[in-house]
């Protein structure tokens, strides 16, 4: 049921066609006051294509519309106010949300369509970075969201697995590796190798040449190249899917930018064959002068591929094997240039979905308003930084509630929650300030907060013992109540507007502004009192526990049950 789709087709069904239903749905508003009503159309778009004025509209309307969800409807000035009736309204709602239990919300319109979406992606042999951690948290978040309005994700780890760096890995590890400490801790020991290859290589300038030998002799299948590839891929892989197990995020694939090395020739005829390709400097490039853009650069002087190679090449693969809807790049900001030139490359070699390609951009974490940088020495070792999450979540719950038995997995959930609802609370292309005691704190705009108004919820209703029967819930006839309904019926739409938007913060802020309002339910209702109206107040505290359980698990946060 949607309240505003009733209103506007109420609306529309006394206008002779004036107005389409879409456009009259997309003009209705909540009124500034609660006093006013529930659901408010301005004449102003009417007025001017009757040329009446706006408030002789709202009269003559107001005095037709009829319907029985709602109470009563009013001219106010320029305004046609709807009032709905509590009753059947909070009645219909209650029963929908308790009998569709986590379905409650699920939308259709992706139904039979497919996105994909990058995500995460990081660089082999290098720490996870915090930008990684963004990319991870927000992606993990839009494939959910994808999810729940019907289309089919699919969740690709574009590792960053290939490219000339290999090559001085290689170099380095001949040079100066030494097996046991590299499998002890690979990612510390391979950016060290690294490290020690660019200092090296300042007056050692040969050393360049041979990482490019290495990378070609790579690229070409040499055998010992290979191995030692795949051995630093295994070794780095493991170290991530740590980090992936600590926050419960998985993968449909993980083909990185390696998967494409035998598939890029294809591109490259394909660009040459449609005339795209020019020569610069010895190299081979897609002049985008049109566009006010640099060229991309699609093959070196010395026959080595590049990047932006790969990402072509990996958006024609998933094409071809995903007929995607459309692609999601959850990528740092500062790859908006390369995104750019990818997308109009395609464009120009004429594939229509190119269109569909789409760059979600994300700002930065910052430490005392920072950036924090994994450059040198100064490597913030996320996996450190959950644990430590972990362990203060762990010490607010034995103050809180000492005798909660598995202490352990619930500060799991309410650690990484923390660090995961926090990213996800502000818009994405804002910065996020880094602080472990603010993102833990049980009041305030936190992940905890949410989870323990959602544990809260689901102790009232252990403590009645008493299964809701949806045919006896009834309206709800208390102030407090309707405010909470009311967000409620507002869940599909915070859904599709934060799937509009990509916006995984449309559900946080909504899951806080949810959490607010039950609790002042909570502090002001007597919940648990016999009298006729029991039943309708337990649904009411088990759609909130439905639609918080849901909320959370579509940001990626798991909702204990107690806490
Ligand atoms: N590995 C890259 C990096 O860490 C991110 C890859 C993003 N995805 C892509 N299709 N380019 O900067």
């Amino acid at each position: 049921m949607e309240l505003k789709q009733i209103f506007a087709n109420e609306i529309t069904s006394h206008l002779n066609d004036m107005l389409e239903l879409e456009e009259a749905q997309k003009l209705i508003e909540k009124p500034k006051y609660e006093e006013q009503g529930d659901l408010a159309f301005p004449c102003f778009t009417l007025a001017k294509l009757a040329r009446k004025a706006p408030t002789v509209i709202a009269t003559e309307l107001a005095s037709k519309l009829q319907h029985p969800l709602f109470e009563k409807v009013v001219a106010d000035g320029p305004y046609v106010n709807c009032f709905l009736n509590k009753e059947t309204v909070s009645k219909e709602t209650l029963q929908t949300i308790v009998r569709s239990e986590s379905n409650y919300g699920t939308l259709t319109f992706g139904k039979d369509k497919t996105i994909v979406i990058d995500f995460s992606s990081p660089n082999i042999a290098k720490p996870f970075s915090m930008g990684h951690l963004r990319s991870t948290v927000i992606g993990n978040s839009l494939a959910k969201i994808v999810e729940k309005c019907g289309f089919t994700a699919v969740s690709v780890n574009h590792l960053g697995d290939w490219g000339t760096q290999f090559g001085k890995l290689i170099v380095a590890y001949q040079l100066w590796g030494d097996a046991a400490q590299v499998q002890a801790d690979p990612i510390k020991e391979l950016l060290a190798l690294y490290v020690k290859f660019h200092a090296e290589a300042e007056h050692t300038p040969t050393l360049e040449d041979d990482a490019r030998l290495w990378f070609k002799k790579l690229e070409e299948g040499d055998v010992e190249a290979l191995k030692l590839w795949k051995w630093f891929r295994d070794e780095s892989l493991q170290e991530f899917s740590k980090i992936y197990d600590l926050l419960g995020v998985s993968f449909d694939s993980y083909q990185g930018e390696a998967f494409y090395n035998d598939k890029m020739d294809l591109t490259i005829d394909m660009l040459t064959k449609k005339q795209l390709l020019t020569s610069s400097e010895g190299a081979e490039v897609v002049d985008l002068q049109e566009f006010d853009l640099p060229p991309c650069l699609i093959k070196k002087s010395d026959g080595a591929t590049l990047y932006a190679t790969r990402d072509l090449t990996a958006a024609l693969y998933r094409q071809q094997q995903y007929n995607f809807e459309k692609t999601l790049y959850v990528v740092g900001q500062e790859q908006s240039l390369h995104f750019k030139q990818v997308f109009l490359v395609l464009e120009k070699a004429g594939f229509e979905w190119a269109k569909e390609l789409i760059h979600i951009p994300f700002g930065f974490i910052l430490k005392d308003g920072k950036k924090m940088s994994t450059r040198k020495g100064k490597i913030v070792l996320l996996e450190e930084v959950i644990t430590e999450a972990v362990e203060l979540a762990e010490k607010n719950i034995e103050m809180k509630n000492p005798m909660l038995a598995n202490k352990a997995e619930i500060a799991k959930m309410v650690g990484v929650g923390a660090i995961i609802f926090h990213d996800l609370k502000n818009e994405r292309q804002n910065n996020v300030e880094f602080s472990l005691e603010e993102m833990l704190k049980f009041e305030g705009t936190t992940g905890p907060y949410v989870q323990y108004t959602h544990a809260r919820a689901c102790s009232i209703l252990r403590k009645a013992d008493h299964t809701v029967v949806t045919d006896n819930v009834k309206g709800l006839n208390d102030p407090f109540g309707w405010t909470v309904l009311k967000l409620l019926m507002e869940f599909p739409n915070v859904i599709e507007r934060s799937f509009n938007l990509y916006e995984p913060s449309q559900i946080a802020k909504y899951l806080i502004d949810l959490s607010q309002e039950f609790n002042k339910y909570y502090s002001r209702v007597k919940i648990l009192i016999q009298d006729e109206q029991l039943d309708s107040r337990l649904a009411l505290v088990q759609s909130v526990t439905i639609v918080l359980e849901e909320g959370l698990r579509l940001l990626g946060l798991q909702a204990p049950k107690e806490m």
